[in-house]
Parts: C-alpha cells; sequence; structure tokens
C-alpha cells in the first residue's frame, strides 16, 4: 500500500559524462510527497532541480535510487506502461511553455488526450472546466503567436491538467511571465491544488511564487540543504515568503547568487 503518499523518491544520484567530464547532478536526495501537496524545490542555477524533475518524469535515468509513483517503481515501467505514465500520470509544465505553433490553443490542450485517442464528450467537458479555471476560454481558437505570454502559460497549464495526471510537475513555470501574470497563474494552480487536491511540484526561482507552496525543499550541490512547512491555517503567504527569502540568503550567501 502506498498510502497517502503519491511519490518517493529514495537516495537518487544522478553523473552526467564520465571521467574528467563528469558532473554529479544529484548527490542522493530521498522525499515524499503527499497526495495534495503543493511541494516547491528551490537551489542555485546548476543544483540539479531540473534534472531531479526529469528523473520523476523518467525522462532522465538516475545512476542510483529509486522514484515509486503510487508504490510503483518508475523504472519497471515498459512499452504502454511507460507511455501511460508519462501521458496519463505526470502533467509537465514548462517554463517556456513548449506550445505546438501550429496548433490552436484548443488543439494544443487536447493534445495528450488526442494522442491516447480519448475525445469526444467528455474531453470536451474537461477541456470547458479548466478553460474556465485558468481564464482562457476567449483564447482558444487563437494560435500561440496570437496570445500573452500569460495565457500561453496557461494554456500550457491546462495541457498539463487535461488528462487528469496524478502528479504535476512545473519546472520554473514564472521564469518566463512577468510579476502581474506570475501572480495570476500561481493564484490558479494554487486553486486548483487546493480545490482539486492536485499534487504539483514545483521547482522556482521565484520566492514570490513559491510562497504558495505547501512546503519548500531547499537543494544545494545535488544534496537537500533545508526545508520549510507552512502551516496553512495560521501562515499567511507574506509571512511564509519572509521564511523564504531567509533561507534563500543562507542558500547563496546572498540572493543574487541564487536566482
Ligand atoms: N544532459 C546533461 N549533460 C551533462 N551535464 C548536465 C546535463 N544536464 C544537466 N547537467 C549538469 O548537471 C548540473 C545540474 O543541472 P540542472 O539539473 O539543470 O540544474 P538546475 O535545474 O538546478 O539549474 C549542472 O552542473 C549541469 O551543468
Ligand atoms: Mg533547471
Amino acid at each position: 500500500m502506498y498510502s497517502n503518499r503519491v511519490l518517493q523518491v529514495e537516495s537518487i544520484t544522478k553523473v552526467y559524462g564520465k571521467g574528467d567530464n563528469k558532473t554529479e547532478a544529484l548527490r542522493g536526495i530521498s522525499f515524499d510527497v503527499l497526495k495534495g501537496e503543493f511541494l516547491g524545490i528551490m537551489g542555485a542555477s546548476g543544483s540539479g532541480k531540473t534534472t531531479l524533475l526529469n528523473c520523476i518524469a523518467t525522462m532522465v535515468k538516475p545512476s542510483s535510487g529509486r522514484i515509486l509513483l503510487k508504490g510503483n517503481d518508475t523504472s519497471s515501467f515498459k512499452g504502454t506502461q511507460l507511455a501511460d505514465y508519462r501521458g496519463k500520470e505526470i502533467g509537465y509544465l514548462f517554463q517556456e511553455f513548449e506550445l505546438l505553433d501550429n496548433l490552436t490553443a484548443r488543439e494544443n490542450v487536447i493534445l495528450p488526450l488526442s494522442l491516447h485517442g480519448v475525445t469526444g464528450k467528455q474531453a470536451e467537458r474537461e477541456l470547458r472546466e479548466l478553460a474556465k479555471r485558468l481564464d482562457i476560454t476567449n483564447v482558444l481558437e487563437k494560435f500561440p503567436s496570437q496570445m500573452s505570454g500569460g495565457q500561453k502559460q496557461r494554456i500550457a497549464a491546462a495541457r498539463a491538467l487535461i488528462a487528469k495526471p496524478s502528479i504535476v510537475l512545473a519546472d520554473e513555470p514564472t521564469g518566463a511571465l512577468d510579476s502581474k501574470n506570475s501572480r495570476i497563474l500561481m493564484d490558479k494552480l494554487s486553486a486548483i491544488n487546493k480545490e482539486q487536491q492536485k499534487t504539483i511540484v514545483m521547482v522556482t526561482h521565484d520566492a514570490n511564487a513559491a510562497s504558495y507552496c505547501s512546503r519548500i525543499l531547499f537543494i544545494q550541490d545535488g544534496r537537500l540543504f533545508h526545508e520549510l512547512r507552512r502551516s496553512f491555517e495560521r501562515e499567511t503567504t507574506e509571512s511564509f515568503y519572509e521564511r523564504i527569502v531567509t533561507v534563500v540568503a543562507q542558500l547563496g550567501g546572498g540572493s543574487a547568487n541564487v536566482l
């Protein structure tokens, strides 16, 4: 039984390259993610955040250690099981949106369903509901080049959510957005996390974005350095933000190093 642990990361290491070109990107990282958590991962550039997310997404193979999703070892998945895992259990949100330019917003959003042969009324209902939640109903017929960055990222968020994944992985989702659009995106992701108990793991440099999380792991040189938990009943976003900024300052010897 996996109980309410959606994800278990157990002693993950990742070494890229060989000999003089060797980079130890992850040096033994372990943590669990519970259902409904909104987990933030922070750390300086090069600390291993993207590598960690890509290991969870099975796009990068860890050098050692295990990653379990709902109790199943992700390294054991093959063929359709692996495709299902990538396509249905995981939703991925990228910094640069990664929308397909020749598809409309609507086509981009339903792409994960089309690829799995799921279309029709159910998909249409899901799309309408998500579009309303993310405030993108009026841009669904537009192409990416006709949308603002904020709209593009909310379309990408809808695409990450449409297949109802067990976990959403987001790599710097506000990295290419201005502060207003960052706030809009975070408000919406946070509402979806709270109202649907959607589990989200988000890598970010941005203390404002991180302040929406329920817990934050800080990574330094491929190792866990610190953890912060927000006490939801009592703590405001502002107070959590202050605590995050304090750790970030310790992490890099000044936020300039971290950002
Ligand atoms: N495909 C790769 N090949 C070789 N080195 C890599 C590769 N991807 C990342 N690295 C190295 O691993 C370290 C961690 O990178 P990354 O996970 O991208 O960090 P972050 O996302 O925190 O900036 C860095 O030193 C980076 O140069
Ligand atoms: Mg990265």
